[in-house]
């Protein structure tokens, strides 16, 4: 008898409540492990979050995308303690909106953006700071779109490298770790390159996997390899040897197909320019 009251009570009170329009439906609550397009949903932990920040030298001047966004902990923990501005691309909507929700919670409507969509057809090419916890497959299927970005864009991933592209940082503490890289400028190709001060017809070849740098200079038809050849962002170095026998060492910041810094030898600095051919 009781048990036929409570339930004729309890349809009542939902029928009530349905009649008012305010049927309380219950908060979405993702769950660990729970199959993504491409990838399962782990949140990052805020700990390893403000170490990959840290990684990427994030701040108020950044725009950060994270690719895969979850319940967006990365983009909102990144707002709030780095004043930056974050977008999310989530690609499962009720978590996109269980993210959107956390965003509105965080007082952080006017700062961070969570997209509904997929990281292969979103257009993220305005970040400076990407950040990722998806697979090593995926992160090289990303490989490609990721080296078009503008040159200095801090990529950080949770965990998962990168194929060959070396990262130029990494952490590791206790189960957890982060790699992080710099995009590089390209730079590989033929440049003529001049120095004012020497009238030395000077072709350089170079090659470029990732920020690595090899290649041949050729100085009035004799060649020798670029010695110690270095790539931070756009800020090519290195070595060549004169037809005086000296030693030049060479650093210039290439934009496109300009080359433009300087050479020195033996405490004497001579400006030198380059044009890619
Ligand atoms: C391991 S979780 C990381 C979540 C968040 N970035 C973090 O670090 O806390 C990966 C997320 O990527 C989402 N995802 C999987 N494939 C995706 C795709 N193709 N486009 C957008 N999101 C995707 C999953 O739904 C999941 O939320």
């Amino acid at each position: 008898m009781n048990h036929l009251l409570t339930r004729r009570r309890a349809l009542t009170l939902g029928l009530a409540a349905t009649l008012s329009g305010c049927a309380a439906t219950p908060e979405y609550k993702p769950q660990r492990g729970q199959m993504g397009k491409d990838v399962m949903w782990l949140p990052t932990s805020e700990r390893l979050t403000e170490k990959m920040l840290q990684m990427a030298g994030a701040g108020p001047q950044d725009l950060l995308y994270d690719l895969g966004a979850g319940d967006g902990v990365i983009p909102i923990y990144a707002a709030k303690t780095r004043g930056l501005r974050a977008v999310g691309i989530e690609y499962n909507p009720k978590l996109a909106q269980h993210a959107r929700n956390n965003v509105v919670r965080a007082g952080l409507s006017d700062r961070v953006r969570i997209i509904t969509g997929d990281i292969f057809v979103e257009d993220f090419s305005q970040a400076t700071v990407v950040t990722m916890y998806l697979l090593p497959e995926l992160n090289q299927q990303l490989r490609p779109t990721l080296l078009t970005m503008k040159p200095g864009t801090r990529l950080v991933s949770n965990s998962f490298d990168m194929g060959d592209w070396e990262p130029d940082a990494s952490h590791e503490e206790g189960r957890e770790s982060a790699l992080m890289w710099v995009v590089p400028a390209p730079v590989a190709g033929r440049w003529t390159l001049n120095m004012p001060e020497r009238r030395w017809t000077m072709t350089l070849d170079l090659s470029q996997r990732y920020q690595k740098i090899g290649g041949q200079l050729s100085i009035g038809g004799v060649t020798q390899p670029v010695l110690g050849a270095s790539l931070r962002v756009d800020e090519l170095q290195w070595v060549f040897i004169g037809p005086d026998e000296g030693s030049y060492s060479v650093r210039t910041r290439v934009s496109g197909s300009e080359m433009k810094g300087e050479v020195s030898s033996y405490g004497v600095t001579h400006p030198m320019g380059g044009r890619k051919l």
